[in-house]
């Protein structure tokens, strides 16, 4: 093990010493070489790949077997940060004795160091369980994508003071439960601040303010190497389809219009044997 790889005792120290902890998505091998050389803390492996790579309209039709092919991807480029799988839909909501079972196979089969769900206290026992069985777990509270349609859409969450309540009990619970950290996503930067005060354990922002022990974005959205639905929240730092768009419509051109290969892009061939090519 490289001696400057990232550890749950790392993050821990960061949350004690007020230092941001750094998270990004990735799902394919060039791309989380590319983010784990820059130095990002927690590298997650999101059901997000769902919309961002596979095209489907959603998180919830993701398989473990996709994001096990995924994450084994990721495993073999990732050397410092710390990695994790995303339980997608259904692989921890049937029994504790399950989730078990998936989670051990992100550990087992595709090398993560931990796995995250989603869900409040309904997680609960399967938290603990997978908490036991000697996998750590990363929480995700307030805006859940594999439940959006019993949120009624891609909402805020805990706007009232009763919303707000709710997710707070529910990070303690976690925390209880044996979680190390939790993302908040989608929710008011006060409650987040409330939860990341109250808890001894990390919180990780998506849409949830500065006050969170640090942060996480989809690579693809930070890139601009995907073209749905841009929430608020999302910082675009580069415009990737962009570059990539003009790459290709280059290409195309060059070779249209004779541009390309050009001598320098070709392999020649001595005049010797050119000649007695054309002798036989
Ligand atoms: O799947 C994902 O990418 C996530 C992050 C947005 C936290 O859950």
């Amino acid at each position: 093990m490289r001696d400057d790889r990232i550890t749950i005792p790392h993050l821990v120290k960061m949350k004690k010493d007020k230092r941001k902890i750094t998270m990004l998505t990735a799902y394919d091998h060039p791309l989380a070489l590319l983010v784990d050389r820059c130095g990002i803390d927690i590298i997650l492996v999101g059901d997000s790949l769902g919309n961002v790579v596979l095209g489907y309209d959603s998180t919830v039709p993701v398989t473990m077997e996709e994001m096990i092919h995924h994450a084994k991807a990721v495993r073999r480029a990732v050397s410092h940060a710390f990695l994790i799988g995303d339980l997608p839909f259904m692989s921890y909501n049937i029994s504790p004795r399950e989730a078990v079972r998936n989670a051990g196979r992100f550990l087992k089969e595709a090398g993560c160091d931990a796995v995250k769900l989603e869900g409040g206290e309904e997680t609960v026992d399967a938290v603990s369980r997978i908490v036991k069985a000697g996998i750590p777990v990363l929480g995700h509270l307030g805006l859940t994508p594999q439940t959006i349609s019993k949120l009624g859409g891609f909402k805020v969450q805990g706007r009232d003071a009763k919303g707000a309540r709710k997710i707070i009990n529910s990070a303690l619970a976690l925390q209880e439960a044996g979680c190390f950290g939790i993302v908040l996503e989608c929710i008011p930067d006060k409650v987040a601040g409330i939860i990341s005060e109250k808890l001894d354990i990390f919180t990780l922002g998506i849409g949830a303010g500065p006050r969170c022990d640090g942060q996480v974005l989809v690579l693809h959205d930070l890139l601009g190497l995907y073209s749905g639905f841009k929430p608020k929240f999302v910082k675009q730092y580069a415009d990737l389809s962009g570059d990539i768009q003009s790459a290709v419509t280059a290409f195309k051109n060059d070779i249209e219009e004779g541009r390309f290969p050009t001598k320098d892009f070709s392999f020649a061939m001595s005049d010797k044997e050119a000649r007695k090519l054309n002798e036989d």
